[in-house]
């Protein structure tokens, strides 16, 4: 995915979208570029590389006046990151100057048609050859750019959010979206353009989201016109008030977002509760799940589609659902299940997990169990996001803007929105006693407090992370609740420091990993008390045997892993169902911290992007 960013008004727009660019890097930074207007020249500038480099190419080499401006931030999908690929890219004639997010599927066949037409094209982009092809409309229908976008764009079959000018209308952007996000910031006299409205937050709190097949002619003094791009309906859109303040999107003294947001999580984590969490009251209230109660009572099972550590906080689901719930629950890869012409009646409920709510894959997995008849419920953290508005009904996890590339956050209100869905249900289906219920309650509210507590062990997961920071691979174990959270350990460590790491049902070691067990192997293994504990000891003596390094994530007071492993970092005690939500905690300071020490960009890791908003 690409982040977009665009002004138009009376300030310079310069400084507004590069300081836009800057905040929507985290959406994809391989390289960035600039479009600026001033009624007479438009100075373009792009380079391969973060949107810092962009500054300072831009500052040497253009004057950069101009109240209208578009600038992008790119994660490369066609053609390969460089100068000339990188975005906006001009028509032929020089006058239409565009910015794209997402990608166009049949631009191969349109190339070749605008070729043979006698267009030329200096990138590998598909972006390049839809300004053409609007460029083409515009020539050949005598038509003003707005009306020219619209033919385009219903030519067109892939997803996009577009800003496009004119040379020729120097008070007016046109954009336009499907499947890619796209947020128009109203101000007074003046407008704003953006992917999320991060970049516009302290100019204004008003903003229009606009839907899947919109688009909007933006005038400077005069306003935005919003039509649907197929059938040119006018459209009355719905103005929001912006609930975003800067200080969520700015780093608060942490040297990176990603630490900033591990130490969230307590507060994270209690925002998730306000409201649901009635413990004095011994109820939980989720509108999203009281108003479907039918649906949900009613259900044959539950089937769970995520990507990546959404993934693995619907596994985490998974043990509680059937735990508490007894709902059969399965697990999907939203990329596998959408694909694999899976086995759907009007008896299933489909919960998607997605922090972002813009993941391709888990939208087109939403709207293939939809198709068959499934109810949809969604898990998002973005308010408005596609996710959000494409499921039947959900729960947002409040968990603040999530900036940093490793979800830490994300992982752990997801599991806590999930887990008082499971014992909401489990409530209302008699599968819990009242005293239970009620223990849960009181015990999953002091969560929070117990994160704080476990966040303590940060200056010894220093200590270990100084040791093994020049391991090459890392071995993550867990059992039952526990897997999941080895999986995700093992994920954390791989996207930001680069070093491979497998996660493994400890039990599984011997069939296979075990092979891999020498003294350079650190084996990282979640053994809390309760569930399994005697036979997770048992596989870390194995592992002793076999001289590798043991890492045991243990239970506060604990001796038995003590007197065997290399290292204990210990959490406080809770009940197994909610044991993830602490045992995360250390493997996501251990990741962080040797990311740091091998000198990694933490919160921009190489080749990934926030959100995976292409198949
Ligand atoms: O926004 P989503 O939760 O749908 O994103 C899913 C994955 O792309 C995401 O969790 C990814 O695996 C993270 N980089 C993991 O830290």
């Amino acid at each position: 995915m690409c982040g977009i960013v665009g002004y138009i008004g009376y300030r310079e727009a310069y400084p507004i979208v590069i300081k836009g660019l800057q905040r929507l890097e985290y959406r994809g930074y391989d390289s960035a570029g600039i479009a600026l207007y001033d009624g007479t020249n438009i100075k373009l500038s792009k380079t391969k590389g973060k949107v810092s480099d962009l500054k300072n190419k831009l500052e040497d080499e253009i004057s950069t006046s101009g109240s209208l401006g578009i600038g992008h931030t790119r994660w490369a999908t066609h053609g390969v990151p460089n100068d000339v690929n990188s975005h906006p890219h001009y028509s032929n004639s020089g006058d239409l100057v565009i910015i794209h997010n997402g990608i166009i599927e049949n631009y191969d066949a349109l190339k070749k048609e605008l070729s043979k037409r006698g267009y030329t094209f200096k990138s590998d982009t598909d972006t390049e050859v839809l300004i053409n092809l609007i460029e083409d409309v515009k020539k050949n229908e005598d038509t003003k750019l707005g009306k020219a976008v619209q033919i385009a764009l219903n030519q067109v079959v892939g997803a996009y959010a577009i800003a496009v000018f004119d040379k020729n209308k120097p008070n007016e952007i046109v954009v336009a979206r499907l499947g890619s996000p796209l947020a128009i910031g109203i101000g007074e006299d003046e407008f704003f353009i953006a992917s999320d409205a991060s970049p516009f937050i302290e100019y204004t709190k008003n903003a229009i989201y606009l839907e899947d097949e919109e688009m909007a002619i933006i005038r400077r003094n005069k306003g935005v016109k919003v039509r649907k791009i197929k059938d040119d309906a006018l459209v009355d859109p719905y103005m929001q008030e912006l609930q975003l303040n800067l200080e969520q999107i700015e780093k608060g003294g942490f040297d990176h977002f990603m630490l900033k947001e591990i130490y969230e999580q307590p507060e994270a984590i209690r925002d998730t509760f306000r409201g649901r969490l009635l413990t004095n009251q011994a109820i939980i209230k989720m509108a999203g799940v009281e108003d479907n109660m039918k649906k949900f009572l009613a259900a044959d099972r539950i089937i769970i589609v995520a990507c990546g550590t959404s993934w693995h906080a619907g596994l985490v689901a998974e043990y509680i659902f059937e735990d508490l719930a007894r709902i059969p629950v399965e697990v999907e890869y939203a990329s596998e299940f959408r694909y694999r012409n899976p086995v759907i009646t009007g008896n299933d409920i489909v919960i998607a997990i997605s922090q972002s709510g813009e993941t391709a894959d888990t939208l087109a997995a939403i709207k293939l169990a939809k198709s068959k008849g499934a109810f949809v419920f969604g898990v998002c953290n973005v308010v408005g996001s596609s996710i959000a508005r494409e499921t039947n009904a959900g729960a947002y996890t409040h968990a603040g803007p999530e900036i940093g590339v490793a979800s830490t956050k994300a992982f752990t209100t997801q599991i806590t929105v999930l887990s008082l869905m499971a014992l909401r249900l489990a409530r209302a289906k008699g599968t819990i006693t009242s005293s239970e219920f009620r223990h849960h309650l009181i015990e999953l509210e002091t969560i929070p407090a117990k994160v704080e507590e476990a966040l303590k062990s940060d200056g010894y997961v220093q200590t270990i992370a100084d040791i093994y920071k020049h391991a090459t691979n890392f071995l993550y174990l867990g059992r039952g609740f526990n897997f999941p959270v080895a999986l995700e350990g093992a994920l954390k460590l791989k996207e930001i420091s680069y070093i491979h790491a497998e996660g493994y049902p400890a039990a599984e070691m011997k069939h296979g990993p075990i092979a891999l067990i020498d003294e350079q192997m650190p084996v990282v293994v979640i053994a809390t008390k309760k569930g399994h504990y005697e036979k997770v000891v048992s596989n870390i003596q194995e592992i002793k045997s076999r001289k590798g390094k043991i890492i045991g994530i243990v239970t506060k007071g604990d001796k038995s892993v003590k007197e065997l492993a290399d290292h204990v970092i210990e959490v406080p005690e809770t009940l197994e169902c909610f044991s993830p939500l602490l045992t995360t905690i250390p493997l996501q300071l251990l990741s962080y911290h040797i990311a740091v020490m091998l000198d990694k960009n933490v919160d921009q890791p190489r080749n990934l992007a926030k959100s995976v908003t292409v198949e």
